[in-house]
């Protein structure tokens, strides 16, 4: 033997250092040393259980593990790159405390199958703890749509003024992306749930393991079926930053629409003092930052995903060396996709709008005028004929530089015999929310009662 490494029986030759710290991942799975030991403590109980070790090897090995929690917990830990990855660091710690008895803690197992369990075991809980703040976010958009429930303002589609809606309508939207969110991720949770731990290298063992039992330990209610299958697979992680990605367009999304609706020339909103940031050179600037990185972290979890994905598409069965590079990109995901979801809770709750800016964009712009076509179709004319009557009338607005509700009875019979004095309580913002009463509309009342609705689920 050359070498210290558990694994250099049949070396002649001592690592290049250059292969060590090219090999090494243990600067970053280090993260993952609670659920290591979580683990193999799981692990060992099985082993005694089973005969493999004995009561007493068993008491020294848990001790030996809990010690080393304290130890990296207490930041004294040894993670220099010879060790590799953070499963044959705690190994080599337990082996440095308790000896002999330490030497026996990865009978029946394979650093494959316990990579897998590690990264299972840790995605639970920040599966968690995403869904955590995702609930966060949600409902502090809840809150300011409750708020803000008189509050009218142009909805748009490419862009240009379309029809006048609820600021609350806006945001509920909004809520539903993220619901949608929530459940992907409580089904990618099922899928990450599941023991792989038994599967050793790729065939499993000739050794008593009792699966189950490590299973119900760990609070695992399903095991991996096949053994190579449960070393060779990451869809679980592909999974999640897939849904991280999802999650992160929405937020982008929003953020790109406070970003446009901040701006001099729309005046919509105004984002918090605390949640903005200056120009170095241009003293009348706030900048709306916070939303432009939330936006531009979005392409960092789409890259991580394509990162992972790229990593996976060509590997041969069953574990390669490659499958290393999952973490960093999955680690990059969880952390942005937190931080985002962290602050933008903050930033929705201090958002401040401008309702009369709002109100006066939205009755401007002919943005009733699918109203006006929908009064002629109430009295009898066909849609499409509607239609270009109410276009017609829109250019002879605009070359006459006025808006609907300013035109006489007499220029809208121009256009139509069809048109009444009934007409003028079709052409306010007001009258045209609360007409689309339609399922899923803007009107008021629809909005009030999916409010309601959200707000019965929440405590039920
Ligand atoms: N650090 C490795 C990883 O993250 C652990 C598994 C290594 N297994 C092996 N046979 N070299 O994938």
């Amino acid at each position: 033997m050359v070498d210290k490494k558990p694994w250099s029986g049949r070396f002649n030759q001592p690592t290049d250092k250059l292969v060590e710290e090219f090999t090494a991942s243990i600067k970053f799975d280090k993260r993952l040393y609670r659920y290591d030991i979580e683990g193999s403590i799981a692990h060992c109980k099985m082993l005694a259980m089973q005969g493999l070790i004995s009561p007493e090897e068993e008491k020294e090995i848990v001790s030996g593990l809990e010690g080393i929690l304290g130890d990296i917990e207490a930041g004294e830990f040894d993670y220099s790159p010879d060790l590799e990855d953070i499963h044959m660091a705690v190994e080599k710690a337990l082996i440095d405390r308790v000896g002999k008895a330490g030497e026996k803690l990865h009978t029946g197992r394979s650093r494959n199958d316990q990579v897998s369990l590690d990264m299972r075991l840790y995605l639970r809980d920040e599966v968690e703890g995403i869904l955590d703040l995702v609930g966060v976010l949600k409902s502090s958009i809840l809150r300011v749509a409750k708020n803000e429930i008189n509050t009218i303002l142009p909805g748009y589609t490419h862009l240009q003024k379309a029809q006048p809606i609820l600021l609350s309508h806006y945001l509920l939207a909004y809520r539903e992306m993220l619901h949608r969110d929530e459940d992907r991720l409580k089904e990618c949770y099922d899928r990450i749930n599941i023991m792989s731990l038994g599967s050793a290298a790729l065939a499993g063992t000739s050794l008593p393991i009792d699966r189950e039992y490590v299973a119900e330990l760990l609070k695992f209610p399903k095991i991996a079926e096949n053994s190579m299958d449960a070393v060779s697979d990451r869809d679980f992680v592909a999974e999640l930053i897939f849904d991280a990605s999802l999650l992160m367009m929405h937020m982008s999304r929003f953020c790109e629409d406070l970003i446009i609706w901040s701006s001099g020339e729309f005046g919509f909103v105004e984002i918090s003092d605390s949640f903005t940031t200056g120009s170095s050179i241009m003293p009348q600037k706030k900048n709306p930052d916070v939303a432009e990185l939330i936006r531009g972290k979005t392409g960092r979890i789409y890259g991580n995903l394509v990162s992972l994905l790229t990593v996976m598409k060509g590997l041969p069965m069953s574990y390669n060396r490659d499958m290393q590079e999952d973490k960093e990109p999955l680690f990059d995901t969880v952390d942005t996709v937190k931080g985002c979801l962290h602050i933008l809770s903050g930033m929705v709750g201090k958002l401040k709008f401008n309702r009369e800016r709002m109100l006066e964009a939205a009755a401007g712009g002919f943005s009733t005028a699918t109203d006006v076509a929908d009064y002629l179709v109430m009295k009898g004319v066909p849609f499409r004929e509607s239609h270009g009557i109410v276009g017609r009338l829109v250019g002879y607005c605009i070359e006459k530089n006025k808006e609907l509700p300013a035109l006489s009875i007499e220029e809208f019979r121009k256009f139509s015999p069809g048109f009444g004095e009934d007409v003028y309580k079709y052409l306010t913002a007001e009258d045209s929310v609360n007409s689309r009463s339609s399922y899923g509309g803007t009107a008021r009342k629809i909005v009030l009662k999916r409010i309601k609705e959200i707000e019965k689920q929440a405590k039920g």
